[in-house]
């Protein structure tokens, strides 16, 4: 997605806040992001509230509802579709357990690209009948659109995609899969973890039933949240069983004769909420609202791109979809050895990490032009581990 305006140079603005720079050049914001001064300060804001008031639950509710907030400003809709979970994996197994495979629909049509969580949810639900059908992905590991849209049938109740590949970054187009599955009448959960805060998603037209994630890698936070959204079109007949009193309609009824659950998206949460998670994911999640991600993703696009002509110019090969439309800010190159050579990196200061047989190089807005060069120096270095 092209912005108007000329491309900011975030980092010139920002780095200075992100204190890891002093130490390491650090490249591994699709597993954790960079700490900001303003995310650590407010553990503390926590712990004030611990060492202050003993208890604050006041406040710490209100925290909930401040993420809450937070999510729905940043995907661009109503706070009413937003659950505020403590993972990823929550949010997903809350929506199974509230979809029945008996009623003639008992199919989840997925990919070969999902993280462990998403195919162990699903492959769960076959102790409640439903069948599970992983569609073979392209070799750049994008999902196979067409074929995934051939599997869509009558009795697929819904189908599970992952936005950003873990693996290597590869993104998927979604909306030509989400239309396909609305047209058999199944639901689609989008796992958006590796491109929230990397690349634009506006969920309010994206018309995805179900999308999932958290904050701890392009959202600047940390373990202990992640989002459910859940489009209130299609979703709100669906009645989580997994559950909890935080998802109760009054939470304060203290009901223990009936289940009466919230009409919103909070129904899907579950029990006392990671509050010091909150202000510190909130923080983080702000500060990426502020700086834009339209502006996060331009910017980061420039720095992907010199990574990869540097790389390739070692002879390395990049395995990230170069097409812009099919990437994000994460780039995987091929490893002889991937954990050697993540070590190799480290030792030179160089933080990344690896899957599948692939170093991940993940830069975010507080990455520069010196740090690309760094890294190319770096992976000059140590390219005894290239597979070439
Ligand atoms: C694509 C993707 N989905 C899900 C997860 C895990 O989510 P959680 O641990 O919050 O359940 C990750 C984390 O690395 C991920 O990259």
């Amino acid at each position: 997605m092209a912005v108007d305006s000329p491309v900011k140079d975030l980092a010139s603005i920002y780095r200075s806040q992100f204190s890891v720079f002093e130490h390491v050049t650090y490249v591994n914001s699709c597993s954790q992001g960079a700490l900001a001064d303003s995310v650590k300060a407010s553990f503390d804001s926590y712990i004030s509230t611990l060492e202050l008031q003993g208890s604050a639950w006041g406040d710490w509710a209100g925290y909930q509802e401040t993420m809450r907030a937070l999510f729905a400003k940043f995907f661009e809709v109503p706070t009413a579709e937003i659950a505020v979970t403590t993972s990823a994996s929550a949010g997903v197994s809350a929506v199974a357990s509230a979809l029945d495979f008996t009623k003639g629909r008992n199919k989840i049509i997925t990919t070969e690209n999902e993280f462990p969580t998403i195919g162990q949810t699903w492959h769960a639900q076959e102790l409640r009948g439903a069948v599970v059908h992983h569609i073979p992905s392209n070799a750049d590991l994008t999902v196979n659109v067409a074929a995934m849209i051939d599997a869509i049938d009558d009795q697929t109740l819904i189908v599970s995609i992952t936005h950003g590949c873990y693996h290597n970054g590869a993104v998927t187009e979604l909306e030509p899969i989400i239309e396909a599955a609305h047209k058999k009448g199944a639901l689609v959960l989008v796992d958006a973890y590796q491109t929230a805060g990397a690349v634009p998603l506006n969920l309010s037209t994206l018309k995805a039933d179900f999308v999932v994630g958290g904050t701890l890698k392009y959202l600047l936070g940390v373990p202990g949240v992640g989002f459910l959204y859940a489009r209130s079109e299609t979703t709100s007949h669906l009645i989580p069983t997994s559950t909890g009193w935080f998802a109760a309609r009054d939470i304060f009824a203290m009901e223990i004769h009936s289940y009466d659950p919230a009409k919103e998206a909070r129904r899907f949460e579950s029990g006392t909420p990671a509050i010091p998670s909150l202000y510190p994911s909130s923080t983080g999640l702000s500060m990426v609202i502020d700086i834009g991600i339209e502006n996060i993703y331009a910017y980061v696009s420039q720095i992907h791109d010199a990574l990869r002509t540097g790389i390739e110019s070692l002879g390395g090969v990049v395995i990230t979809p170069k097409n812009k439309a099919n990437h994000g800010a994460m780039l995987a190159v091929a490893s002889l050895d991937e954990n050697a050579h993540v070590a190799a990196l480290e030792s030179e200061k160089i933080v990344t990490s690896s899957r599948g047989g692939n170093i991940r190089v993940s830069p975010h807005f507080y990455n520069n032009f010196e740090d690309v060069e760094k890294i190319v120096a770096a992976f000059a270095k140590t390219s005894q581990y290239l597979r070439k």
